[in-house]
């Protein structure tokens, strides 16, 4: 047996309403955990899946198969690999469960080659995680589940990820109602095609975002923090999606929306003690839709994965 490593990579909020598929943030809780060792097999063996059931152990139906494969056949090697999976965040969650596994087996995979990748490099093959887990390679959860802090992909091809400035006050609150969606079948809600009109608000609002983190306007942030392209066709999938929302508006958070693909809903708070308010205020509405949820409230993670 070789040389191990473990690590852990964070739950991640992606979209952040205006970014579909190009805008994400890392927070401290849920995480996933990965153990791995080098082995003379040639083959990925995934030993043990601890704190969820539901996943399978063969690598070709897991997500850190073809995020190993690809990184082995990149380097020229054809060496094995043990691994150890714990899950923090559950699957179909809305807050980058695959996308945690996909980061810290890239990561780890890539202390054990001698740091041979760059963090971008790690994007590219955790976003093969991302291809097996929804069909769709999309990096807004894996990035900043790996360089942390909140990023852009301002390109897929060719990959150019961005990690963005980070206003010291910003507070995350996500809600995890107890239901599962599936990204595979809430991309599959969305329009293939969007009116001009709707890209031009959907873009000034990038642009808004990103301008406001750099020059810590909150209020321009909270300006900015409106989705006309996912929410629309999303939102119903979501118990007391609408009411969580105004209840966290009117509690004074900047903004609030679908967390990736959801059912987490997430809002973006100026101030730890904002935070707590908007987090109370959105846990009354689950309590009165009667859904079991779990609430974490996080300032956004500067670290992405890290050895543990
Ligand atoms: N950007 C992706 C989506 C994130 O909204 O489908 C999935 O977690």
């Amino acid at each position: 047996m070789g040389r191990r490593v473990r690590v852990k990579a964070p739950a991640t909020v992606s979209n952040l309403n205006c970014g579909f598929d190009v805008l994400g943030l890392a927070i401290n809780e849920p995480f996933d955990t990965v153990e791995i060792e080098l082995t003379r097999t040639g083959r990925i063996e995934i030993a043990e899946i601890r704190g969820c059931d539901t996943l399978s152990r063969d690598p070709a139906e897991n997500v850190v198969g073809p995020v190993l494969r690809a990184m082995a056949t990149s380097m020229g090697v054809d060496t094995g690999f043990r691994v150890i999976i714990e899950k923090g965040i559950h699957p179909g969650s809305g807050i980058g469960s695959s996308a945690a596994s996909s980061a810290a087996v890239a990561f780890a995979a890539n202390l054990l080659f001698d740091n041979a990748f760059s963090l971008t490099d790690l994007v590219g093959f955790a976003m093969e995680g991302e291809r097996l887990a929804s069909g769709s390679p999309h990096a807004d959860n894996v990035a900043p589940s790996l360089f942390g802090g909140i990023t852009l992909v301002r390109s897929y091809e060719p990959l150019d990820v961005i990690r963005l400035h980070l206003p010291p006050e910003l507070f995350v609150v996500v809600i995890l109602p107890d239901t599962e969606v599936k990204t595979s079948v809430a991309r599959g809600l969305l329009d293939r095609q969007l009116p001009l009109q709707t890209a031009v608000r959907q873009w000034g609002n990038v642009g808004g975002l990103i301008a406001g983190l750099y020059s810590e306007d909150y209020e321009l942030i909270s300006r900015s923090l409106e989705d006309f392209v996912a929410e629309p066709r999303r939102a119903g999938l979501i118990p007391g999606f609408s009411d969580m929302k105004r209840s966290a508006l009117a509690s004074g958070a900047l903004g609030a929306g679908i967390s990736g693909s959801g059912p987490s809903v997430f809002a973006l708070c100026r101030g730890e003690a904002s935070a707590r308010e908007v987090m109370e205020s959105m846990s009354r509405v689950m309590h009165g839709e009667g859904v079991g949820f779990m609430a974490y409230l996080s300032p956004v993670r500067s670290q992405g994965a890290v050895i543990c």
